[in-house]
């Protein structure tokens, strides 16, 4: 059975006296330890989708399994457990809690989770060791390049240790030297801890690194194509 398998998922908002729908049937399966880019333009239903698939948001119809369990109907509580779980994510723009240490910012999902604070403190050191940041552990994100935050952002992202790390644009912001050291980073975290790794990104050179990759378009899927000219590998 897939890790993820989303059948024919419709996502709706209100709007106004009517319903506005987005997503128009998404069905989509992920293999364990594959590794998928969603391209496609704005407003296309990258993100929409990506917040189902994270378990942030619920489809107004569709299934949704989940390493075989059902959560197309879970309460938020259930979604919040399954998600800590399972999931890790990584943002544009970061995420990262100002005037708070690199350190803290990568505890902060062990404090959802319920893991005991020297476990925290020796996890989240280890994770941004990980990423080359073991001197810039106590600084805070305004003394850290956009590189540097990104990698806190992913190290925060790996650090429950859950099988599936999700980024939408994760290096929107950033310079393309920049870019590929941090989808080196993904690469590996995907070939050496087969870590499940979707991601959303318009740029061709950072889907370049995926196995799969799906175009959106108007809320549907338009493609699905194994990437044979695969980045890194
Ligand atoms: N909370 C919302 N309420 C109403 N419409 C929304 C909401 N979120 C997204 N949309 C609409 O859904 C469509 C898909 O958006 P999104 O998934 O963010 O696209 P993408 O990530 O591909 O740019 C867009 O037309 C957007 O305007
Ligand atoms: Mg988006």
């Amino acid at each position: 059975m897939a890790l993820i398998e989303l059948t024919d998922i419709r996502k709706s908002y209100m709007m106004g006296e009517g319903d506005l729908e987005v997503l128009h049937g998404i069905s989509m399966k992920v293999e364990r330890g594959d590794f998928i880019a969603m391209m496609g333009p704005s407003g296309s239903g990258k993100s929409t989708t990506m917040n189902i698939l994270g378990c942030l948001d619920t489809p107004t119809s569709g299934d949704y399994v989940l390493d075989g369990r059902d959560v197309s109907s879970l309460d938020d509580d259930e979604l919040a457990s399954v998600r800590n779980s399972m999931i890790g994510f990584v943002f544009q723009g970061f995420n990262l809690l100002q005037r708070t240490s690199a350190i803290a910012n990568v505890e902060m999902p062990m404090l959802y989770s319920g893991t005991m604070s020297k476990e925290r403190h020796a996890r989240a050191k280890e994770a941004l060791e990980r990423m080359g940041l073991g001197d810039r552990m106590l600084h805070d994100p305004s003394q850290l390049s956009g590189g540097q935050q990104q990698r806190v952002a992913i190290a925060r992202g790996i650090v429950n240790r859950a099988p599936i790390l999700m980024a939408d644009e994760p290096t929107g912001n950033l310079d393309s030297k920049t870019s590929d050291e941090i989808m080196e980073l993904f690469r590996e975290l995907n070939e050496n801890e087969g870590m499940t790794i979707v991601l959303v990104t318009h740029e061709p050179e950072v889907a370049a690194y995926a196995r799969r990759i799906l175009h959106f378009r108007d809320g549907e899927i338009t493609s699905d194509e194994l990437n044979e000219n695969r980045r890194g590998w």
